[in-house]
């Protein structure tokens, strides 16, 4: 009952694990968080309720959001040596590559509490990540354009507060545009989780070794960073305006994708789970028109993208391979709106999947049952072999 084998193909294949958080039905194009539809939450439960969702199973009350809200704002501040921590990277360092190393830098300052037997422990390490992430990811960005990283401000939300770090300085006031804050959030609840994905499956992997939460999710980050992942929605990007330099030509670019020219793929397009549209990229297209409407963005790149979109749907290449637009898709077009350079767009997948790597890592750490084992192998090398001195090789 936990998964099949499929000798004719010659490997085996069985469900990696059981769990109770995330329900995706890849041909229907369906996904849930703990139940309930990924369209009903999307726009109506902020980022922090479904954080809540996600990690405790069920939605929060009012009281009980307010709360959980209250002790995030409390641990939005790093350690102040942490923040010596970004002055160490190269101006240029991507900012993906900053996060997962402050993220598992926390473990060093909060030795106190990571045993991930400890309840206590556990619950501290989920708010200071929650709260520690979008200050980290904001300094990331700060490091790369050389400005003053500003302290986090807790009468802020969530969003609010994250935005103010990334794209305020300290010589005048920022302005939050509610569109934008709202839309952001959004974003966050339609990337909290997504079931097994490489990065999840990766966080359980490594925390099955009863590493800590920080160490666990340091790995996620990294595996989140491949441009066949979440490093997707920066792989658009690059693919959009390699299209628009080359004078828009989107009919010779999917000639080019056709022909499977080497590193040559419709980014933002497939999936290893949906054979259907993705149900989340049907969500942030609508945004991504909302968005450039609101900053009177007239983005070439979004019309190259629906242009792209309209082809690939109707050529029989990407139809009978079930290629369709993943989450990825228009993501980028809408964080290029909000100001967010292409190499953020990655960090930004990664503050939005945190919720789902700390459920799936606790649900992993209170139920073996639900552990990813260890990777079974059909070994295809060489039978025994009697060993040879050098001197006769
Ligand atoms: C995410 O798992 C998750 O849930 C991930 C994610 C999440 O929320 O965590 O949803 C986020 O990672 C979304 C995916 C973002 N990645 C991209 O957009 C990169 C481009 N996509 C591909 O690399 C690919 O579609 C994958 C990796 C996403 C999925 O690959 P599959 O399902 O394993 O398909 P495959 O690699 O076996 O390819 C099947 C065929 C092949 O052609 P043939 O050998 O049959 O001739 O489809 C082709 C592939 O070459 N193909 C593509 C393609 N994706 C697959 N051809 C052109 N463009 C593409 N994007």
């Amino acid at each position: 009952e936990t998964g099949y084998v499929t000798l004719d193909t010659g490997f085996v294949n069985t469900a990696s694990c059981t769990s109770a958080i995330t329900y995706i039905d890849g041909d229907a194009g369906i996904l849930r968080y703990r139940g309930y539809p990924i369209d009903q939450l999307a726009g109506k439960a902020s980022f922090l309720e479904t954080s809540y969702l996600l990690i405790y199973g069920e939605l929060p009350t009012a009281d009980q959001l307010a709360e959980f809200d209250s002790r995030v704002r409390k641990h939005t501040l790093l350690h102040e040596e942490m923040r010596q921590f970004f002055g160490g990277f190269p101006r240029d360092a991507h900012p993906m590559a900053v996060l997962s190393s402050a993220v598992s830098a926390l473990s060093t300052f909060y030795q106190d509490a990571l045993d991930p037997f400890n309840p206590e422990d556990v619950e501290i390490s989920t708010v200071r990540l929650l709260a520690k992430v979008p200050t980290i990811a904001s300094y990331a960005y700060k490091k790369s354009i050389g400005q003053p990283m500003l302290y986090p401000d807790n009468n802020l939300g969530y969003v609010e507060n994250f935005l103010r770090m990334t794209f305020g300085v300290p010589t005048e006031d920022y302005e939050i545009d509610p569109v934008v804050a709202q839309v952001l959030d959004m974003l966050l609840v339609l990337h909290a989780d997504h079931e097994q994905n490489c990065s999840t499956s990766t966080v359980r992997l490594v925390g099955s070794s009863h590493a800590n939460l920080f160490a666990s999710v340091s790995a996620g980050v990294n595996a989140l960073f491949g441009p066949l992942h979440g490093g997707a929605n920066e792989a658009v990007l690059t693919m959009l305006n390699g299209i628009h330099a080359n004078g828009g030509d989107v009919n010779a670019f999917v000639e080019r994708v056709k022909k499977k020219e080497p590193g040559v793929k419709l980014m933002g397009f497939g999936h290893r789970v949906y054979k259907n549209y993705d149900p989340r990229a049907a969500i942030v297209k609508q945004a991504a028109r909302d968005v450039l409407e609101r900053t009177g963005g007239n983005d070439p790149l979004l019309e190259l993208a629906m242009k792209l979109e309209e082809i690939a749907l109707a050529d029989d290449f990407f139809i009978s391979r079930k290629l369709y637009p993943n989450v990825d898709f228009y993501t980028g077009l809408i964080y290029k709106a909000m100001g967010f350079p292409t190499k953020m767009f990655t960090v930004l997948f990664a503050l939005g999947r945190l919720p789902g790597w700390i459920a799936q890592w606790r649900e992993m750490i209170n139920d073996p049952a639900t552990k990813i084992g260890r990777p079974r192998q059909l070994y295809t090398g060489s039978p025994e072999r009697a060993f040879v001195p050098i001197t006769e090789r």
